[in-house]
């Protein structure tokens, strides 16, 4: 696997394969990989010839109070990882080639509606952050097809809205979320939890799998449903088990607009904080 740094290297190498008539993929990531990225890469190999990844723990995304200087950086181990996978090109900007008149000077995509709410009211500015660095790795790349983990729902919705709005000719893939046996979603932030926290982390994903299962037994047996009464419920157990939920909400799958009665595609998202982790999950449900 080639690294780059540059622009002009990255524009080169991408210029003499779609020379060659090869289609491009795309995994933009902040780097510190785990099995869910690695999956990532793996989808990108089936939707075209050839693989780009990008690490760049881009600083618009994260608000005041969240330290991005002790963000996790595992370069050296990311590289290993990434050539096991196949990956074909990994491009590793510095801030200062993304943003090189800073930050307050820099133009911003913004996508209204679904960036609002959930981690978006939690953190504030986020989904800006996403939005635009995803935009500018998308120009640089120029890719085909780019994929994205489900276990980041909202960020998957964003993009799929910033892309059909600004008419992108990319294809976004979501991929599903790679979970450890317990069924904690696999997450840089994992590496923050103790060993006790750990093992209390799994009530997340429980919950809301059991709120899924209520749900689709109240649509099977034509109740009407108490949305909000039983994400409540969900929230209580979660908190019961020592996390602290940030959200939990039931929502329609696209607009993520609370969920009403003559909704049938759903998704629950939550957020919780477990010692000093703040983990996020989703479980969609399809109702037909
Ligand atoms: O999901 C992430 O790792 C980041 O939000 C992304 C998409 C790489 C943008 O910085």
């Amino acid at each position: 696997m080639k690294t780059v740094s540059l622009i002009s290297e990255l524009r080169a190498q991408v210029k003499a394969w779609r020379e060659q008539g090869l289609t491009v993929a795309f995994v933009p990531t902040m780097g510190n990989l785990h099995a869910g990225h690695i999956s990532l890469v793996d989808v990108a190999h089936k939707h075209a010839d050839k693989v780009v990844a990008s690490i760049f723990v881009n600083p618009m995304q994260f608000g005041i109070h969240e330290d991005i200087d002790n963000y996790p950086r595992t370069m050296a181990d990311d590289q290993q990882k990434l050539t096991a996978a196949g990956t074909d090109l990994l491009f590793t900007p510095t801030p200062e080639i993304i943003y090189p008149k800073g930050l307050n000077k820099q133009s911003f995509v913004e996508v209204p509606n679904v960036s609002e709410g959930y981690c978006g009211e939690s953190r504030p500015g986020h989904f800006r952050g996403v939005a635009t660095v995803v935009c500018k790795l998308f120009n640089l790349v120029q890719p085909d097809v780019a994929c994205f983990g489900l276990k980041d729902y909202q960020q998957v919705q964003v993009i799929q809205t910033m892309v059909e709005d600004l008419s992108m000719p990319i294809t976004i893939v979501p991929v599903a979320t790679i979970r450890e046996k317990s069924g904690l979603a696999l997450s840089s932030r994992n590496g923050y939890l103790t060993a006790e926290e750990k093992a209390s982390a799994p009530v997340l994903q429980q919950s809301l799998q059991w709120l899924a299962e209520q749900v689709k037994s109240g649509f099977e047996q034509n109740d009407s449903i108490d949305f909000i009464g039983l994400a409540k419920q969900a929230a209580y157990t979660i908190n019961k088990a020592g996390l602290h939920t940030d959200y939990l909400h039931i929502c329609q799958a696209q607009t993520l607009q609370p969920a009403s009665e003559d909704d049938t595609q759903l998704v629950i998202l939550a957020a919780a904080h477990c010692g000093n982790a703040r983990l996020i999950d989703n479980v969609q449900v399809n109702l037909i």
